[in-house]
């Protein structure tokens, strides 16, 4: 275990942004976390657990105490003829995972490449992309109650994954301290090429038989000419959830915006593309002060040096507020703001 005292947040959190914590404290096992919250945590003060902050944006000094898992390591408990379950420490970073089931072939995860974060993060949000959540290769966690300090088991159904949603951000909401995740992927590979440009990438790549390997590959090249890299441009990915709309919404809009990216979710829903929406409303690059919509992708803002965490979140509500005076759909924030 190891504690600081008023300790600098700047390399905590992908933007960037220079806040301080009360206490910060490292736990490198789950018998290490469990004591911590039995015997050592001021629970009469707030705490936040981070994994690598990527998917947060601090507007204030945090006046309690941050919490950051720290365990390493894979193991293989389990394994048939078509499957196999892997333990994986909460303190691993979710794309080394991502290399090493890739290495081995194990299939299920490498849509999700390079998906900044950890391990223990993932499952809070169901983090996904290219077509992939975490829930179609999620098993179940183990978590430490804070309250108790008990050991709990959770599995795939207790979580309620939804849209970047799970339990953890609601009804158990920093109640536990997730140690480790257990992951299911398979041996014969079903490849989930269908989403967006991904076959498009396939085809200016060069290989025998597509393997997983090859579909990391290609999720790098797209990810990398889209998404900003927070060691050179501060950001938490996407800002905003793309919405949800009813059929009503959706063919008025459609209407006065022919061109409209929308995905019909078949009960009764649509999703928009978010990005779509702030790149329409003429805000692709957009800027002010130390803050921009990102100039490739704009669901994505940027921190383009010292800006504060509340000048980001007052540039944010300006891009929602002008999203909404043009197309009525008033976006929610995807990052965790404290
Ligand atoms: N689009 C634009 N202009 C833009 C951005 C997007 O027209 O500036 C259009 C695209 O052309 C495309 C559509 O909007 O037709 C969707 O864009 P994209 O495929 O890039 O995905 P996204 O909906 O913007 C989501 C996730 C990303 C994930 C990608 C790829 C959310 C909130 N975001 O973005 O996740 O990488 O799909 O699967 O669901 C994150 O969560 O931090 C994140 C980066």
């Amino acid at each position: 275990m190891e504690i600081k005292y008023n300790y600098s947040l700047k390399n905590h959190n992908t933007f960037g942004v220079q806040v301080n914590c009360k206490t910060f404290v490292r736990l490198n096992s789950q018998q290490e976390a469990s004591n911590y919250v039995q015997n050592q945590l001021d629970k009469t003060l707030p705490y936040l657990l981070i994994g690598e902050g990527s998917n947060l944006l601090f507007t204030k000094n945090f006046e309690g105490t941050i919490i950051q898992m720290q365990n390493k390591g894979f193991e293989l408990i389990d394994e048939t003829n078509k499957n196999v379950w892997i333990k994986a420490a909460a303190g691993e970073i979710w794309d080394d995972f991502v290399v090493w089931s890739v290495e081995k072939n194990y299939a299920g995860a490498e849509n999700l490449s390079k998906i900044p974060g950890t391990m223990g993060a993932a499952p809070i949000q169901n983090i996904g992309a290219y077509g992939v959540e975490l829930a179609e290769i999620f098993n179940g966690l183990e978590a430490i109650e804070i309250e108790t300090g008990e050991l709990r088991r959770f599995y795939l159904r207790e979580l309620q994954f939804g849209y970047r949603d799970s339990i953890f951000k609601q009804k158990f909401k920093n109640k536990y301290i997730i140690t480790a995740v257990i992951l299911k992927l398979n041996k014969f590979p079903f490849f989930k090429i269908e989403y967006g440009n991904i076959k498009a990438e396939l085809e200016t790549l060069t290989y025998e038989n597509l393997n997983i390997g090859v579909i990391r590959q290609a999720i790098i090249n797209i990810r990398s000419r889209k998404l900003p890299d927070p060691s050179e441009l501060g950001n938490a990915g996407s800002f905003f959830k793309n919405p949800f709309i009813d059929v009503k919404k959706h063919n008025d809009l459609k209407k006065l915006f022919p061109d409209l990216v929308s995905y019909d979710l078949e009960n009764d829903k649509y999703k928009l593309a978010a990005g779509w929406l702030i790149d329409k409303a003429g805000l692709k690059g957009y800027s002010k002060g130390k803050v921009a919509v990102h100039k490739d992708q704009a669901l994505i803002i940027v921190n383009m040096g010292d800006a504060g965490g509340q000048e980001i979140l007052d540039f944010s509500e300006e891009i929602r507020n002008k999203v909404y005076e043009i197309f009525g759909v008033m976006f929610e924030l995807e990052v965790n703001v404290i």
